[in-house]
């Protein structure tokens, strides 16, 4: 129950805000400033101009990331973002609210960056999704950006693929045929990218266990993007193997036979990080075995019984194709960082881009 009291200062509560909303607004609406500290790159029309909250906010990209184009509509038809206006014509950089940096193609002495000065409400979007490990440190990159855009769950705006819930409990899984045991698709194995530990797990796993390997790293057959999910749903298990271990970095390794229907066993951080994003009972993690043997003669040894339990989450979530709708990985953060754009209206600034990133 509301005393008359309370009552009485709700209303001048009230009154007391659009009050204060109303000098706020005037003051934004006339104030002009004489001597700026830093000059605005807008006249005050281009910026209400800018800023009108009718308007979709332009959001800029800046490089194409490793220089392949896709098309910018895919945002609205494959994950119905639709929020702002996305670009590459860097003519309209002073009007952009948003301005996507990919990481890999920043120049090392930071040359291919903006020369112009940057418009007070405009947020720059540092957009890197691979691990520490696979990182170059680029030096001068502290202070400048005002988001991240990356895998890691405490990024500004981040990128994965989470399982969905389901809006009815169903039990419409059909286990596709399966005519392979183990599989793995890898297609790189350079030392530099941090391959060493799976290597040597996959070695002496591959001592115990049939492995069919796919791509080119072990001159194994190469899968079109339409071969892939087909591929991984005709193996029971598949090594969802990471290049490099680092909390929170589970990738479309993992992801991929979720979405086909296969059995995941993972290497990448322990058990535990999973947990956060996927159900317990959804994969093998390596790391649940004392070494490659036991985990071979458990894969060797799983009854059909067994086996489906690891298929029993799907009846609450479903999981989603990544690559499968738009062939291109760099899309789906790209539309988010759209979307995060024209919903936030808080200044930023990432001040230790690197102290956050590499620990
Ligand atoms: C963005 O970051 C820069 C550099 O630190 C800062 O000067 C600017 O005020 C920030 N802008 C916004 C809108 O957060």
């Amino acid at each position: 129950m509301m005393t008359p009291a309370s009552k009485k200062t709700l209303w001048l509560r009230n009154i007391a805000a659009i009050f204060l909303t109303a000098s706020i607004l005037a003051f934004v609406l006339y104030f002009e400033p004489t001597s700026p500290v830093c000059p605005p790159t807008l006249s005050q029309e281009e910026y209400r101009q800018v800023m009108d909250p009718h308007e979709k906010p332009i959001v800029l990209l800046w490089f194409w990331p490793i220089g392949v184009k896709f098309d910018f509509k895919g945002c609205s038809s494959y994950f119905h973002i639709d929020s702002c206006v996305l670009t590459d014509d860097r003519s309209l950089y002073s009007k952009a609210q948003g301005v996507i940096f990919f990481h890999k193609d920043i120049d090392w002495r930071l040359k291919n960056l903006p020369q112009d000065p940057r418009p007070s409400f405009q947020k720059w979007i540092w957009f890197h999704v691979e691990s520490p490990t696979n990182t170059i440190k680029i030096t001068g990159l502290d202070h400048l950006f005002n988001l991240t855009l990356s895998y890691r769950r405490d990024a500004d705006i981040t990128v994965r693929n989470e399982l969905t819930i389901r809006q009815t409990v169903k039990d419409d899984f059909v286990l596709p045929k399966k005519d392979k045991l183990v599989c793995w698709i890898v297609s790189n194995k350079a030392p530099s990218t941090g391959t060493a530990v799976r290597e040597q797990y996959y070695r002496e796993l591959s001592k115990h266990i049939k492995i069919h390997v796919f791509g080119k790293a072990y001159e194994g057959p190469l899968l079109s993007y339409d071969e892939y999910y087909s591929t991984i749903a005709s193996c029971k298990f598949y090594l969802s193997f990471e290049n490099s271990i680092h909390r929170d970095y589970i990738t479309e390794k993992v992801n991929g036979p979720l979405v086909a229907g296969t059995v995941p066993v993972v290497l990448g951080p322990p058990r535990e990080n999973y947990e956060q994003f996927l159900p317990g009972d959804a994969f093998i993690h390596i790391n649940d075995f004392p070494d490659a043997k036991s985990l071979a003669d458990f894969l060797l040894n799983m009854n059909d019984e067994a086996y489906a339990r690891y298929f029993e989450w799907r009846k609450f979530f479903t999981a989603t194709p990544h690559l499968l709708s738009t062939n291109n990985e760099f899309i789906h953060p790209v539309c988010l960082a759209c979307d995060h754009i024209s919903r936030d209206r808080n200044f930023h600034v990432v001040h230790d881009l690197y102290e956050w990133y590499f620990t």
